[in-house]
């Protein structure tokens, strides 16, 4: 069901109105929905009033202490799954309502794994795709990323710029924002692609050796090291919240959009110099940035422009990069005496 919700403030917006769904009494699948995002969609999810979230993850990068929380509610049931069984996901998807798709494999992993990365966010998305038509989902909401546009040929790039990406990551998410698209055209397919920028916020992966760069100079300070940077730090990129991400991910359900790509960030531009600095004086350090050669580098510049999301969805972000910066210091530190406590 649809309401009308009238456009406020300004005289601008007098005229402006937006179709937004309630989501009382659905049924929602998170596929991927044990990994950093995914599990951060859950938590908002169980503040509407859902009647069942099945969290479909096949607990790679994913883990259940993610879902720690969500799982105290009897809303929530997490299945161990795999988006390559095409029988289980057609069962599971039986009688739901919705599809939030965001399981991946990442950026790094795709370049070293490309064939495992064809099979995860190519094949299996067509699965997810596929199983979405069969049992009739109303809507998916499939996780896309900026890497689709490669590094920036204007900045702040709109959802028009260009496909200018070289990876094979970025390649998996246009090849998943395509096959929606084409399954729109020929089957009428509700979907709306999400373009992230960087992602950052708790419970994002810091043990792996595929972690972002906020996590690693974390780690060099946790060990007493100084922050390395690759080359002079002039990279600039978008930094985005996941409780931000998540939260965009429910107004595009929400949303009476359909067949649409968003960009979501903050439409902020923050060098990796400027990020080490704020690191630095959030922790109170005393470490000089340490510069290294410029080492593998995927892209160089990327800010997205706001203004779709903004108009389409009511998207805007809420967290600062300091205060959001401070909420994962806070939740690494505790990871990591938790860890400490249980050795
Ligand atoms: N983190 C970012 O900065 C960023 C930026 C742009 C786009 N994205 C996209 O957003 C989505 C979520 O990203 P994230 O950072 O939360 O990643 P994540 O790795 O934490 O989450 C992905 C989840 O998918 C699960 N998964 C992987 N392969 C699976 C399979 N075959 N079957 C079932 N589950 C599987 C993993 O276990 C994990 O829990 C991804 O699609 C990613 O490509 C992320």
């Amino acid at each position: 069901m649809y309401i009308l919700i009238k456009g406020g403030g300004s005289k601008q917006d007098e005229h402006k109105e937006h179709l937004f769904m309630e989501l009382k009494n659905t049924k929602i699948v998170v596929i991927g929905g044990a990994g950093f995002t995914g599990s951060h969609l859950v938590d908002q999810l169980l503040k509407e009033p859902v009647k069942e979230i099945v969290v479909y993850d096949n607990l790679t990068r994913g883990t259940e202490d993610n879902l720690k929380n969500a799982l105290r509610d009897k809303r929530v049931t997490l299945l161990k799954e795999d988006i390559l069984f095409t029988d289980v996901l057609n069962t599971v998807l039986k009688g739901k309502d919705y599809v939030f798709h965001l399981a991946a494999l990442w950026l790094k992993h795709c370049y070293d794994y490309p064939r495992a990365a064809f099979e995860v966010n190519v094949r299996g998305t067509f699965n997810v795709i596929e199983a979405c038509l069969k049992n009739k989902i109303k809507k998916l909401i499939y996780s896309s990323s900026a890497s689709v546009y490669g590094n920036a040929l204007e900045i702040p790039m709109t959802e028009d710029h260009p496909f200018n990406n070289r990876t094979f990551y970025g390649a998996t998410k246009v090849a998943g924002e395509q096959m929606c698209r084409a399954f729109n055209e020929r089957y009428g397919l509700n979907h709306v692609g999400l373009r992230y920028m960087n992602i950052y916020g708790s419970r994002q992966d810091y043990k792996s050796v595929y972690t972002s760069v906020i996590m690693k100079v974390l780690d060099r300070l946790y060990k007493n090291k100084p922050p390395q940077i690759y080359g002079d730090g002039s990279q600039s990129y978008d930094f985005i919240h996941v409780a931000d991400v998540a939260r965009a991910n429910i107004l595009a359900l929400k949303s009476n959009k359909t067949d649409e790509f968003y960009n979501i960030g903050a439409g902020t531009r923050t060098t990796i110099k400027e990020l080490v600095k704020l690191i630095l004086k959030i922790t109170n350090s005393k470490q000089k940035i340490q510069y290294l050669p410029q080492g593998l580098t995927f892209v160089t510049h990327r800010i997205g422009s706001t203004n779709k999301a903004e108009k389409d969805l009511r998207f805007k972000t809420k967290i600062q990069l300091d205060e959001g910066i401070e909420e994962v210091i806070k939740w690494r530190d505790s990871q990591v005496s938790k860890k400490l406590l249980n050795n």
